[in-house]
């Protein structure tokens, strides 16, 4: 039976970039891939279309589909809703009701790409190193949460100032899964695991700390280490291809996969997959809606096409198709073919030649 892909273009450069990826699938299509796809509203451009940025049929097309390639949402105008309203509210639900705990985010570079990097090419050179975020718990959908006036809550201070509270919580079977995934991830790689915390302050990083470790006896051929979150954070900057997997929960790995991202000087390149305990997910690029070149054609769409390689390799057990983008991604590079991100001041191509470009190079990659 043919599988079936719910594509969320989204907001800002969202539906540029998703154009190309999806002339990329079609082009896949026609070459005997068994795929359907179906658009839905989600973000603000379902704010703006429905009144709600996850609308019911969104939700319900996207828990129906065998996986979600999703462009990027937000941007300045949103920012004015209620919180509760806003569509980043609206991607934390999308992952929290489709159970998309483990979220896979590589930061790889592309040896034509290593001057793009602001570290020296040397540190950075042959870089590929994969974060895996737990992404449905933790202190972002810990509860209690709030903002509320001092003397509602007790706590001390002067009953006219407000305070804002969160909770990072864990429960050990939360953080097991993850682990889990992080020990099978590691050793169909380089066999290393790094799992980062904050045990020396926070008792849930204590539980975090020993779970893990305890996960870990039954992957005796992955070697285990801890860090320190702060630490992680200065040796990525200091010498990132120590690392292989790092496993953290969902706060410490938002801001570190942010930084590993960087760390390859184009995060208009990278993907990103956010899977369930079924191997069904949600593919995206790690960049956002960058409402800055909205309109202007000169986004970069591989991190979406390199996500809709992801999601054929993760949620359709595709290897084949899944390696005949990401070649005809890397033949586009080797071409000299650059969006102005990653273009270093020189000639750059627009999104839609860009997408083109890859077209033409599946058919290359078919071919050799
Ligand atoms: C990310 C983003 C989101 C997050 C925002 C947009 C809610 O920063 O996917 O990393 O914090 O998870
Ligand atoms: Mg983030």
């Amino acid at each position: 039976m043919s599988k079936h892909i719910t594509v969320l273009a989204g907001d800002g450069i969202g539906p540029e970039i998703m154009t190309e990826a999806l002339k990329v699938l079609d082009a896949l299509v026609a070459d005997g891939l068994d795929v359907t796809y179906e658009e839905q509203l989600f973000g603000g451009a379902g704010h703006d279309a429905k009144g709600s940025c996850l609308p019911d049929e969104t939700l319900a097309a996207c828990q129906k589909s065998d996986a979600v390639l999703l462009g990027a949402i937000g941007g300045p105008v949103y920012d004015q809703l209620p919180r509760e309203q806003r569509p980043e509210k609206a991607l934390l639900a999308l992952r929290s009701k489709l159970d998309l705990f483990s979220n896979l985010r590589p930061a790889m570079l592309y040896p034509e790409l290593a001057d793009a990097s602001s570290l020296k090419s040397e540190l950075v050179a042959g870089l590929d190193l994969m974060i895996l975020r737990e992404l449905t718990g933790g202190i972002y959908f810990g509860e209690p949460r709030g903002i509320e006036n001092s003397d509602q809550a007790g706590g001390g201070a002067p009953s006219n100032e407000r305070r804002g509270y969160n909770t990072m919580v864990y429960n050990e079977s939360e953080i097991a899964r993850i682990a889990h995934s992080g020990f099978r991830i590691a050793s169909q790689r380089n066999g290393r695991l790094c799992s980062v915390d904050k045990a020396n302050v926070l008792e849930v990083s204590e539980l975090w700390r020993e779970v893990v470790t305890t996960v870990g006896q039954e992957y005796p051929d992955v070697e285990l280490s801890h860090m320190y979150v702060d630490n992680a954070a200065m040796q990525l900057i200091r010498a990132p291809k120590q690392f292989d997997v790092m496993v953290t929960s969902n706060l410490f790995g938002d801001i570190l996969s942010d930084a590993a991202a960087m760390l390859t000087g184009s995060i208009g390149m990278l993907p990103s997959a956010s899977l369930d305990s079924s191997g069904k997910g949600m593919y995206e690029p790690v960049h956002g809606s960058a409402p800055d070149i909205t309109g202007q054609g000169i986004a970069n769409p591989l991190a979406t096409i390199l996500s809709l390689a992801m999601l054929l390799r993760y949620s359709f057990d595709d290897a084949q198709a899944a390696n005949r983008i990401e070649m005809a991604v890397s033949q586009v590079l080797a071409d000299g073919k650059r969006c102005q991100d990653i273009a270093a001041g020189a000639e750059s191509i627009s999104t839609k030649a860009m997408g083109d470009a890859v077209v033409e190079a599946l058919n290359v990659v078919a071919v050799a």
